[in-house]
């Protein structure tokens, strides 16, 4: 089977209630990212970040997974299907996605301050992260979420796991933070790419297929695009 590689942005969620980042009305028009993405703000004002992140889980642990994330997972029928998401819901995992790669970490998860490698399992009843929640090493807990200015350790992975992509697809993301955005560069030559968006999103190859919809019409029209290609 062929390895059909995804990389997904916080639009695939939009139709899922889940609010954007940069669309008008988005996340950093509410919020500003040295507030509450960054480890200054966590040191400056804990409760504040803790704040954002358990509201943002709480949204997250009501939300369905739409017909793109459940398209997506009905492909592995017919591919190996790697998702590398940028999010940090658990839509993919909730629609049946096997291979899901969290590039900026995960809502479901918190970790020790002081080590990244201790990380647990939030429990859906009770997920909010309070001020004195300690890791086991004695540190605050705090959410498993890659802040802006912090290194981003699932990026080797996803390197690989594009570099041996035979169909690369992109959906739902504006493509401007880094180092995500760059994955796009270690797609093989004539790798065909479908780039699915309501919006306009430079991609830095050529002979890119603009499937120019929302995720989930944009995932129907894939799934008729690769059916009929096979
Ligand atoms: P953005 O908010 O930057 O981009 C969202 C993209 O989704 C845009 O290209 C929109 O046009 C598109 N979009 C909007 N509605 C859509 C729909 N219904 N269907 C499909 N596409 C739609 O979000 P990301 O690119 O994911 O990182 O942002 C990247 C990173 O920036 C996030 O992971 C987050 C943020 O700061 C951290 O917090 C570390």
């Amino acid at each position: 089977m062929k390895n059909l590689v995804v990389l997904s942005g916080a639009g695939i969620s939009a139709e899922s209630g889940i609010a954007t980042f940069r669309d008008f009305g988005g996340l950093w028009d509410k919020y500003r990212i040295e507030d509450v993405a960054t480890p200054e703000a966590f040191r400056k004002n804990p409760k504040l970040v803790l704040d954002f992140y358990n509201m943002r889980r709480r949204e997250c642990i009501k939300a369905q997974p739409n017909r793109a994330h459940i398209g997506l997972a009905e492909l592995e029928n017919d591919y190996n299907v790697f998702i590398i998401t940028q999010n940090v819901d658990d839509l993919h995992e909730k629609a049946g996605s096997k291979n899901v790669l969290h590039l900026h970490g995960e809502l479901m998860k918190a970790r020790s301050s002081m080590d990244s490698t201790l990380i647990y399992d939030l429990d859906s009843l009770n997920s909010d992260i309070q001020i004195g929640d300690q890791a086991l090493d004695g540190s605050q807990l705090r959410p498993h979420i890659v802040w802006f200015g912090e290194s981003v350790p699932m990026m080797e992975k996803a390197q690989d796991i594009v570099a041996k992509a035979d169909i690369l697809v992109i959906i739902g993301t504006s493509l401007n933070v880094y180092p995500a955005a760059g994955l796009v560069d270690n797609v093989s030559d004539g790798v065909p790419i479908y780039l699915i968006d309501p919006n306009t999103v430079f991609v830095p190859r050529s002979g890119i297929n603009f499937i120019q919809k929302i995720a989930s019409e944009g995932v129907g029209e894939l799934i008729k695009i690769l059916g009929s290609a096979r």
